[in-house]
């Protein structure tokens, strides 16, 4: 008989071991790790506009802030504004509402925070705060012409009765936390930049 000599292809090999290569790879592996590089690149293609569209458009990053001015506030007087699509209490107090403010014992306050904290420096009448309930953001009473401002004078929740004094800080009722003082500026001392 014959003897057979000369060096085995590739593919020969891959037949005498059932399909499996010097490698050790089999032919329908390499075609199932192509599919899948490609599967991979089209989730990338995919997933690409989606973050550029989850990303905020120009005329959203424009409606981050919002300026207001705050020249016609009387004191005892608040406006209401809107800020982020929330609404934004602005309040110009009155010297007796602060020196209530600053008469409270801050250790015996929730949120213990100073009037003078949540304002800014030379401003301590111009209180600033977002107008939605910590407890589950209802907007409290208390801004507008005759509204009630509850028992502390500031403003009152109605949903589930949370008490907010002069300086919007929780007094009363099931929400934790003061009203949120937003970041703000004066850009001019009638002017506030709020975002
Ligand atoms: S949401 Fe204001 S007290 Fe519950």
């Amino acid at each position: 008989m014959a003897e057979t000599t000369g060096t085995a292809t590739p593919e020969a090999t891959a037949a005498a071991n059932g399909g499996v290569g010097e490698d050790g790879v089999r032919r329908r592996d390499f075609i199932n790790i192509a599919a899948v590089s490609f599967a991979g690149v089209g989730a990338a293609a995919v997933v690409l506009p989606l973050v550029s569209q989850m990303a905020p458009s120009s005329d959203v990053l424009a409606e981050s802030s919002t300026e207001i001015d705050i020249s016609a506030i009387e004191p005892g007087q608040a406006i209401k504004a809107v800020f982020r699509k929330q609404p934004l209490f602005v309040r110009r107090l009155t010297p007796k509402e602060i020196k209530e403010a600053d008469a409270v014992d801050i250790s015996s306050l929730r949120d213990p925070q100073t009037l003078e904290e949540r304002t800014k420096e030379g401003h301590t009448d111009m209180l600033i705060t977002m107008g939605v309930c910590t407890h589950l953001g209802c907007v409290p009473l208390g801004a507008a012409e005759g509204e009630i401002k509850g028992e502390f004078g500031g403003y009152f929740c109605p949903c589930h009765g949370s008490s907010y004094d002069t300086a919007a800080r929780i007094r009363k009722g099931p929400a934790p936390k003061n009203l949120e003082v937003p970041d703000y500026v004066f850009t001019s001392p009638s002017v506030v930049s709020v975002g």
